[in-house]
């Protein structure tokens, strides 16, 4: 059977919009689940939102709505992020479903049952934006001030009747147990952080209700209080698989999770709160915690409370969401902090995936197709033992350097090792020399091992940048011609020269086209939002108009949404070659009753004599927003379907049907 992985990344605040500091956390999960999946595991991927508490209370009612409104458009869109995101995750939990409340209000009259709850009173601070406690010891010194040790912000004295856990009593188990399992916290420093910070101290009881607000879950036996939000929010990872439920085969199934990632700053809460919270319901601990770094902006954690902060959305609207997977998985070792800025970015871009990987598809494919007609020929004897035996070597092992790095979740040194053979590949084709090869007949089978051998290579870069870039290897398998499912898989790496004779190769557009990084910063600094929304304009447009091409439909859309598009019949009056144009053709339409239009299409290629159209009745969308094409208003369009023989056939109904008649 399948090896289990379980894998989470925190619930986010949806206190405002998600930033390119969650996107990291969640593609890193994302990454991580893909990479097990290639790997044979059976993964489970979830992610989510924990919606309760204070902060999000007051930011609802400064919008003048209630908190369940103000976070279900934020949730709305965190969704539509992962999708841009290419995120697939195996479950959303949101901290306002039932089935989350229900067995938080278990968990904790469970906790109070057993005695782990008591009742007493809280006086001490309160960080709202981190959601935290402070005794007054903990806080410190900022310009003559006493603020949050972990954020910097003032801290807000509080007073009130309380329940309280008895984290002391767990403490000498906890110490005992991060000693004894030296993998529990990574990065190890962190452990020591812990330890030494905050267990060895001595753990405080921590104040586990409030009365002060009401956005939270009720306390079931004493409803004036709500649960502390991070009991709330740290239940999620086994309420998310069923736990306390007639229906608890998930978490049968999944639970201990394999790995929790986190931010560095909430390390603390899973490592210290969590396991006490766990232990105490006799569940085991997740095998590791992972704290990562921060993402910084101009030196500071990029946060959505400091407002300082690079959304993901003009990024991907522009590059693709590829691009920006692989500079957050790239740019910085998993576990330290690193600066955003979209110079680094566009630099990356252009060096490792236009240069390195871009280039050696674009030359191995352009190189087939010149030199063998786009066909791969067979392996021969003609081997260079110098050259060809270590990179065929390297290759070979690249899989288990890849996964001994994805094990540590070192994901940026899991593509370095990548790229190191694209490196090499590169070099490989210098030293080769394919084109002095190509001008000499005789040379014909040592070409063809050279062009195999990059071929090969590409393969294997295609099916382990999978993971972090998944749209990307298909885009080269059909460079490579690559159809067969079974030389994409993770076994198909076992050994090298797997790419059979005789499939046929096929330039397409460059992976990554080079980027003038200049004029593109210009376009993603905030200055210039309505030129990058103009580009990203333009892309979706240029997608569209690469018609006939299947276009990414939603799996489901509303009745309303299709009624919203006015279809028409009409008919031909006019039909002319746009001056300048190769693609398009004008109409001129009449629509019975409803007057006449223009429209453009950009089909020109399938009709020499367009004049042949006139009179024949045509389908259009009639409530299309105008547009300009070669200075000409366009005000529809019209509807077609590529036959088999790549003839256009324009959509026509039977005859008998007036001029303007709606479809639909
Ligand atoms: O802490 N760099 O939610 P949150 C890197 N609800 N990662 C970042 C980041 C940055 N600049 N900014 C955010 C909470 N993150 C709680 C969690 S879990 C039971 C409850 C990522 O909205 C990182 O993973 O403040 C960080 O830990 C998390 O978002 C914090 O999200
Ligand atoms: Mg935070």
């Amino acid at each position: 059977m399948a090896e289990k992985f379980y894998i989470t990344t925190p619930i986010y605040y949806p206190s405002g919009n998600m930033h390119i500091g969650h996107t990291y956390t969640t593609v890193a999960a994302d990454t991580m689940t893909r990479f097990k999946r290639l790997t044979g595991h059976d993964a489970y991927f979830l992610t989510g939102t924990d919606e309760h508490g204070q902060k999000i209370e007051e930011k609802a009612a400064e919008a003048g709505v209630t908190p369940k409104e103000f976070v279900d458009k934020i949730v709305a869109e965190t969704k539509k992020l992962w999708e841009l995101m290419n995120i697939q995750y195996d479950d959303f939990i949101r901290t306002t479903d039932e089935r989350h409340e229900k067995i938080v209000q278990k968990i904790f009259r469970q906790f109070y049952e057993q005695g782990d709850i008591y009742k007493s009173e809280y006086e001490g601070m309160y960080c709202t934006p981190c959601e935290s406690f402070w005794t007054a010891s903990q806080l410190v010194e900022k310009n003559g001030e006493k603020v949050c040790p972990d954020c910097g912000r003032p801290c807000k004295p509080t007073k009130e009747e309380s329940y309280f856990f008895r984290m002391s009593k767990y403490q000498d188990w906890l110490i005992d147990y991060i000693e004894t399992h030296p993998d529990f916290i990574q990065p190890a420093a962190r452990a020591n952080e812990m330890l030494n910070n905050f267990l060895r101290p001595g753990l405080q009881d921590l104040c586990v209700s409030r009365t002060s607000f009401k956005w939270g879950v009720p306390v079931d036996f004493d409803d004036k209080h709500v649960v502390y939000v991070w009991i709330d929010a740290l239940s999620n990872y086994i309420t998310a698989l069923g736990y306390g439920t007639d229906h608890d085969e998930l978490m049968q199934k999944y639970w201990p999770a394999n790995v929790h990632l986190v931010g560095k700053e909430i390390v603390r809460f899973h490592t210290i709160y969590w396991p006490i919270m766990l232990h105490a319901l006799g569940l085991p601990l997740p095998k590791q915690v992972f704290g990562h770094g921060w993402l910084l902006f101009g030196g500071d954690k990029m946060a959505k409370s400091k407002g300082n902060v690079q959304y993901a959305q003009p990024v991907v609207a522009c590059y693709g969401c590829d691009a920006l997977r692989y500079y957050l998985m790239r740019e910085m070792p998993f576990g330290a902090d690193g600066n955003y800025t979209n110079e680094a970015f566009l630099n990356r871009m252009n060096a490792d995936l236009a240069n390195d990987l871009g280039n050696l598809v674009s030359r191995t494919v352009a190189m087939l197709e010149k030199y063998f007609d786009g066909v791969l020929p067979a392996w021969t004897n003609a081997v260079d033992e110098e050259l060809d035996k270590p990179l065929h070597e390297h290759c070979q092992a690249l899989p288990s350097l890849v996964e001994a790095q994805m094990d540590k979740l070192q994901f940026s040194q899991a593509l370095t090792e990548i790229w190191k053979v694209i490196g090499e590949c590169n070099k490989y084709i210098d030293l080769t020399q394919p084109w002095v090869l190509g001008k000499d007949p005789e040379k014909k089978d040592r070409l063809a091992n050279v062009l195999l051998t990059l071929a090969e290579c590409v393969r294997y870069v295609a099916v382990l940048i999978y993971p972090f870039m998944p749209t990307t290897p298909e885009r080269i398998f059909a460079q490579l011609g690559v159809e067969e499912e079974a030389l994409t898989t993770w076994e198909s790496l076992q050994t090298f020269g797997q790419l059979p004779a005789g499939i046929k190769v096929c330039k397409g557009e460059a992976l990554f086209p080079r980027i003038d990084v200049k004029k593109e910063l210009e376009i993603l600094s905030p200055a210039e939002a309505p030129k990058a929304e103009a580009k990203a304009e333009k892309k979706a447009e240029k997608k569209a108009e690469k018609k006939h091409e299947e276009p990414e439909y939603p799996a489901e859309i509303n009745i309303d949404t299709f009624f919203q598009s006015k279809i028409q019949v009409g008919r031909v009056l006019e039909c002319t070659n746009v001056p300048k144009s190769k693609k398009l053709l004008q109409f001129r339409l009449s629509f019975g009753k409803d007057g006449e239009r223009t429209i453009l299409s950009g089909i020109a290629q399938y009709y020499p004599n367009p004049e042949e159209l006139v009179g024949r009745q045509i389908v259009a969308i009639t409530n299309l927003k105008p547009r300009m094409m070669m200075g000409i208003e366009s005000h529809g369009m019209i509807l077609s379907a590529v036959d088999g023989n790549g003839n256009l056939r324009l959509v026509s109904v039977g005859e008998g049907v007036e001029d303007g008649a709606i479809v639909g």
